[in-house]
């Protein structure tokens, strides 16, 4: 489809998709919407949210009141919210105060059904709320644990069913609606969301935001702190604490240039703006894609650049999840497998063929590494996942991103790169602020790509891909001239003659790094590993990524010039990509877990919820952060 084409009919898609659909077609929807949910979407569903809130950062609470417009059946007598660690105070229908409301019991992990009697007629309800201690989607941050030292921190994570923690909402990807919101903070800080953003601080502390563009509930964020703004591009800029928003700006000057690849490829960015947050470093994800405003981890500015395809990466969920959504977390890899192939076409445009292959050199290993890592659970490297019953947190792993990746990949060289391009292309357009499934996707695929043609579809293996465990043997094999480079020096290292001066590694780029890191046998030694220290200063690297590489060969080898390193590290950082590896290893290299418990017992009060639940598993703590041990 031509991309004129492909806007008007998204545009007629935004006015007439989503709740309008009959409530028939809602109901047979509804069955596969609601795994981890308990709205009850066909009878009555939230249109717009008026979210009106107070920041408390002495209280550690935010006092609101969630206002939603809302569409009904023709039968509708309820309407059902999702909740957790919420004190509901008050609830309004139609600006009545109502006593019919009641609260269900909880379930693990998905707290309880707030459900609040309506007739069908009901246009409006509210609920006056403040949420507690078990806010798991908040993280409240001490001015220590921030870069200026002076001021508070707070910041959101709502993916994937955490939203709920913060708002009473219908948690589930598969239900969208719009949102305005007006948010008081203290006075000389500043509260940006999801949404339309502020790019000065405002003294009253009082700022309103709108997003006109539907979105699901894990798309929800708020994040108040002592920021500054800094524009890159036409449409683009960066959010950070003040002393490091230079640096931010800089590190993603590429930014406007990435977002106009993306739409060279995919169609018209659909947001208007497109920013980055960098947050503290307790932020537990790389990035996260909120609408509007991405928000990232402090670890990717590296000071060269070379962490950057993380921003290629939020900024492709804007079509890949944010426009074209999972309609449930079992269809995942819907939105992170489009994302991750959606990154490396923008990074192959922007940097080059040999840039983007390291990346999927990387991404292989990856691969390789989490099917080992789930040889016993078979079933959790399908595509297509089965988590009723389960935190979807479960199935978040390597599979649905770079399974995913490489089975498009695998479909894209079949075709054609512009067929396959085509196909994409009026597959975010005809699909626009909506939700699909995987089986819808495969249908679109059948028909549109494949025309109907049997033969190719068998030829692509797609169903054993999406619902067969591992790689199939007809996945795509990937090569990089770069990592050949580096595999050489690896086996000169390794050599009886070889050591660190004598290899050559000369404008190698953070990715080689890693790869040759990554090929260091496990067992290779604390003298092997000194000896590179010496020569490269690893111990030292700024380069996070390098880093974490590095203290992993380290803790495995046992060097220990590199402890009081790894120990900072692991109590400054909360990325949980970085905590999961370097805590395994510790505990591997010591199974009675004594030094990997004595660092995480100090580092804990640093770590968001997310990389906690995590930890306290691999680590044997208690929610309340108490040791067995
Ligand atoms: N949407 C994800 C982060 C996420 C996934 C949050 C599941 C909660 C549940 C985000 O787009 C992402 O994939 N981030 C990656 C970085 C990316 C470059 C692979 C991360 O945080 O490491
Ligand atoms: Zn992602």
């Amino acid at each position: 489809m031509n991309r004129v084409v492909g806007i008007i009919s998204l545009l007629a898609l935004i006015s007439c998709g989503g709740p309008s659909e009959s409530s028939q077609e809602n109901k047979a929807k509804e069955e596969n919407i609601l795994t981890h949910s308990f709205a009850r979407p066909a009878e009555a569903q939230v249109n717009h949210l008026n979210l009106i809130a107070t920041v408390d950062f002495d209280q550690r609470q935010l006092k609101a009141s969630a206002i939603y417009d809302i569409e009904t059946a023709s039968d509708a007598k309820r309407i059902v919210f999702d909740i957790r660690n919420l004190t509901i105070e008050k609830v309004f229908v139609d600006s009545a105060e109502t006593k019919d409301w009641w609260i269900g019991p909880e379930v693990p992990f998905l707290g309880q059904p707030l459900e609040v009697a309506i007739a069908p007629n009901t246009k409006q309800v509210r609920i006056d709320y403040s949420t507690t201690e078990g806010a798991e989607a908040l993280q409240w941050l001490n001015p220590q644990q921030t870069a200026g030292k002076v001021h508070p921190f707070l910041f959101t994570q709502s993916q994937a069913i955490l939203a709920r923690t913060w708002i009473p909402c219908q948690d589930s990807p598969g239900i969208r609606y719009t949102y305005e919101a007006t948010v008081t903070v203290p006075s000389g800080l500043m509260a940006v969301m999801s949404a339309s953003n502020p790019t000065a601080i405002d003294s009253s502390g009082v700022y309103h935001f709108t997003m006109n563009q539907p979105i699901p509930s894990y798309l929800m964020a708020l994040a108040v702190g002592d920021l500054e703004f800094r524009k890159v591009g036409e449409s683009t800029g960066v959010y950070a604490e003040p002393s490091m928003v230079q640096a931010t700006a800089f590190e993603f000057e590429d930014m406007q240039k990435m977002l106009e690849s993306a739409e060279k490829i995919y169609g018209k960015y659909a947001w208007d703006q497109y920013d980055v947050l960098v947050l503290p470093p307790s932020f537990p994800f790389g990035g996260m894609e909120n609408p509007r405003l991405t928000f990232a981890t402090p670890t990717i500015l590296a000071g060269d650049k070379s962490l950057t395809a993380l921003v290629a990466h939020e900024l492709a969920h804007s079509w890949s999840g944010n426009l074209v959504t999972n309609r449930t977390w079992d269809d995942f890899w819907l939105n992170e497998g489009f994302t991750v192939y959606f990154e490396r076409r923008i990074m192959e445009d922007v940097y080059g063929t040999a840039y983007a292959d390291m990346l999927t050199m990387l991404g292989k290993q990856d691969l390789d590494m989490e099917l080992k890592a789930l040889t016993d659970k078979p079933e959790d490297t399908h595509l297509k996942l089965d988590l009723l019953g389960r935190n979807p947190d479960d199935g978040m792993t390597n599979i649905a991103y770079e399974k995913g990746y490489f089975f498009l990949r695998t479909i894209e060289e079949y075709v054609g790169r512009e067929k396959f391009d085509q196909f994409l292309n009026e597959h975010f357009a005809s699909n626009a602020f909506q939700t699909i499934t995987t089986e819808e996707f495969l249908t679109h695929l059948k028909e549109d790509l494949l025309l109907n043609d049997q033969a190719q579809y068998a030829a692509l293996k797609i169903d054993e891909w999406v619902y067969g465990p591992g790689l199939p043997e007809n996945c795509i094999s990937v090569s990089s001239a770069l990592f050949d480079q580096v595999n050489k020096q690896v086996e000169l290292f390794l050599s009886a003659e070889g050591n660190a001066n004598a290899i050559d590694t000369i404008d190698w780029t953070t990715h080689q790094w890693l790869h040759f890191l990554r090929h260091l046998p496990g067992d290779v030694g604390a003298s092997k590993l000194k000896d590179l220290d010496q020569r490269f200063a690893l111990t030292k690297s700024g380069n996070s990524e390098i880093a974490a590489e590095w203290f992993l060969r380290a803790i495995e080898n046992d060097y220990a010039a590199a402890n009081d390193e790894i120990e900072s590290f692991l109590i400054r950082v909360g990325r949980r990509k970085f905590l999961m590896p370097m805590y395994s290893a510790l505990a591997k290299a010591d199974p009675t877990l004594e030094r990997a418990c004595a660092i995480y017992a100090q580092a804990r009060p640093n770590y968001h919820s997310v990389s906690t639940n995590s930890l306290d598993e691999l680590l044997e703590f208690d929610s309340n952060g108490q040791t067995a041990k």
